[in-house]
């Protein structure tokens, strides 16, 4: 069974000084996975977050919510506990991040979350030939900012891995996602589309996350 189309909206995008009311924003609108960007200024340049800032949103209890960990971290394997210990449902790792992408996946596992593996742009879709996943993010930008534009070419590649992947694998975009790209993800095959800037960059999240969602045919 393929899975239902749904939008993630990213905290990267937040306002920090408000997460909690944001997120509550999102979930109201409908929103049921809340994406969580975690960068450690060596995989890509920037620091993000740590595990705590999850906790926290954790232990707000939102009904019904779950938490999408997006580790653009070096060595991802080390850290899988602290962010399945901080509530993670799914933990993804990039394939560019370790000698040890399998392994990597076990660990999630053992952790009792749902184990997915990223790919930046430039980087070829064998990886999926040769482990499970549950979950395949195909990066739509160069990772580690928001607000960047879609790549153009990324519906080709999201097609191709689309045809790698089991029909109950979850098939996530990251990047430039908005009211006029989120269509061409979705019928490219895309499940889960992440939503940083369009959506708490606008006046109204909760409006951006209804005409988003409206855009990808949720
Ligand atoms: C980029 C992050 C994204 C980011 C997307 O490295 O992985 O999740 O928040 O932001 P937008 O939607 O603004 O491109
Ligand atoms: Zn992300």
């Amino acid at each position: 069974m393929p899975k239902p189309r749904r939008i993630a909206p990213s905290i990267l995008a937040a306002d920090f000084a408000r997460l909690g009311s944001q997120v509550s924003e999102v979930v109201d609108a409908g929103a049921r996975v809340i994406h969580v960007d975690i960068m450690d200024g060596h995989f890509v340049p920037p620091l993000s977050m740590g595990p705590q800032v999850l906790s926290a949103l954790v232990e707000l209890g939102l009904p019904g919510v779950e938490y999408d960990v997006h580790l653009m971290v070096e060595r991802p394997e080390r850290i899988v506990a602290d962010f399945a210990n901080a509530g993670a449902s799914n933990i993804t790792v990039h394939a560019e991040a370790t000698p040890h992408v399998n392994y990597a996946v076990q660990q999630i596992r053992e952790h009792g979350c749902t184990a997915g593996v990223a790919v930046c742009p430039s980087t070829p879709l064998d990886v999926y030939r040769e482990l499970e996943v549950d979950l395949a993010l195909c990066m739509t930008v160069n990772p580690g900012w928001g607000g960047q534009r879609f790549i153009a070419a990324s519906p080709s590649k999201i097609e191709r891995l689309r045809a790698l992947l089991p029909d109950g694998a979850e098939l996530e975009v990251d990047g430039g996602i908005d009211t006029s790209t989120a269509g061409l993800a979705a019928d490219a095959g895309a499940t889960l589309l992440v939503a940083g800037s369009a959506l708490f960059g606008a006046p109204d999240p909760g409006q951006a996350y209804r005409d988003i969602a409206a855009a990808a045919g949720v």
